[in-house]
């Protein structure tokens, strides 16, 4: 399926109540990268990790369409006004957007699938590209790069969203995460994970960041360096 017609098909979305539903929690350029990605190098195994309303899985959807390819879309829960499975429903993606809702969340999902890919002690990779847009938080966010990394292919992209996102900028913060300390709600926790552990990822390289620094993208190595390596094997 078409960019054009699977932006025109969410935009016509409207929720169960009669309300024409805000559907879209990336911004169009971000989708729109992540689409090309996927069709111009022929990607036919992605991930995304983070769900929302499902805009973003259904644009994945729509280019794993173009390439015969295949997207899964993991999240805590199946949300209102709109999830993955009724967007996908809505805008006519097929088999080639799986959506899981999985309560314990994506590390748990994620080490189900190392353990199945996992054969004489390593893991085998799956995925061409993994989006990453879920929990916004230091502990769950390293530990998902750290896993997703193992499961994807030599040469995938790695994409981060909300590298400039803090928890105490979102109007319902006291709802949700006033429980936490200043620093937690006050640092740019995603640009922590996006710094400390993606920047200085032995495996991965060709950093760059979109959406004015909003969006971070990376590749993993064909072939680890020998820094990558060395240090692997000695220590830093
Ligand atoms: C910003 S939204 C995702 C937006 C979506 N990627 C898009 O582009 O439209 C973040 C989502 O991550 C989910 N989430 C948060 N922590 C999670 C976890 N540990 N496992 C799975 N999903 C999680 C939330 O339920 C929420 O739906």
């Amino acid at each position: 399926m078409k960019y054009d017609a699977v932006m025109a098909a969410l935009r016509s979305y409207v929720a169960e109540g009669g309300k024409p539903a805000s559907i879209f929690l990336l911004p169009e350029g971000g989708m729109h990268e992540i689409y090309d990605c996927i069709v111009s190098n022929r990607l036919r195994a992605c991930l995304e990790l983070g769900s929302g309303f499902g805009a973003t899985s259904c644009v994945m959807g729509a280019a794993a369409a173009e390439t015969g390819g295949k997207v899964v879309t993991v999240d805590l829960a199946l949300h209102w006004p709109a999830n993955a499975s009724t967007l996908k429903a809505h805008v006519g993606i097929g088999s080639e957007l799986e959506v899981v809702a999985d309560p314990l969340g994506y590390n748990w999902y994620l080490a189900d699938l190392i353990s199945k890919q996992t054969v004489n002690g390593v893991c085998q990779p799956l995925f061409d590209l993994c989006f990453l847009d879920g929990a916004h938080e230091w502990q769950p966010d390293a530990l998902a790069l750290v896993l997703a990394v193992k499961l994807l292919k030599p040469g995938g992209w790695f994409v981060l969203d909300d590298l400039d996102f803090k928890l105490r900028s979102m109007p319902t913060w006291k709802e949700s995460h006033g429980h936490l300390s200043d620093r937690e709600l006050d640092t740019y926790q995603i640009g922590m994970v996006w710094n400390l552990v993606a920047r200085q990822h032995p495996e991965l390289t060709a950093f760059k960041e979109t959406e004015s620094g909003r969006i971070g993208w990376a590749r993993k190595m064909v072939q680890p360096t020998s820094r990558g390596l060395l240090s692997r094997l000695l220590g830093p």
